[in-house]
């Protein structure tokens, strides 16, 4: 479960986000590919057009956390595909590292210890459901 002050918290900083995502989809693949080079190999399209993708992606699960019958669906099946592009159990770990890293240079100041935790629990429950349907 998800509490409503940490939907508040990841609903209002990831507001702030939005008028910068490119940017901040540049930022993110950028954080990721230093804390793991050999993550690299696995994204084969156009990165721009996948760091959209994965704005628009983390936008609508953003905007559904408070409505989790939707939500689960959708990660599940994403959680699936994301077992055909060659992604593993382990990567998830990696990943949440490097949005938390793009938050931060993202909000700056905004990016307070609780908005932290509340993104670190959110991205955790994302990360769950999606591993497990990978199974
Ligand atoms: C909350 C976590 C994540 C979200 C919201 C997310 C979102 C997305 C989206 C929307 C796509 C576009 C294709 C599709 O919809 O199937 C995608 C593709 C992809 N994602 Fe993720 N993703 C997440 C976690 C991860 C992790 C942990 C990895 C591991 C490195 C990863 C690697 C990839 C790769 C390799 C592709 C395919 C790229 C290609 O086709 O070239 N993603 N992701």
């Amino acid at each position: 479960m998800i509490s409503p002050q940490t939907i508040d918290l990841v609903q209002s900083s990831w507001a702030k986000v939005v008028p910068i995502a490119p940017q901040a989809a540049a930022l993110f693949y950028n954080n990721l590919f230093t804390r793991d080079p050999s993550l690299q190999p696995l994204f084969k399209g156009d990165m721009a057009q996948q760091g959209a993708k994965l704005m628009q992606m983390i936008g609508a699960a953003v905007g559904k956390l408070g409505d989790l019958g939707t939500l689960v669906p959708v990660l599940q099946s994403l959680g699936q595909r994301h077992g055909s592009y060659g992604v593993q159990d382990a990567h998830y770990a990696t990943v949440g590292a490097a949005l938390l890293d793009t938050l931060s240079q993202g909000l700056g100041e905004a990016f307070t210890a609780e908005v932290r935790q509340a993104w670190s629990d959110v991205y955790g429950v994302m990360a769950d459901v999606m591993k497990k349907a990978a199974q």
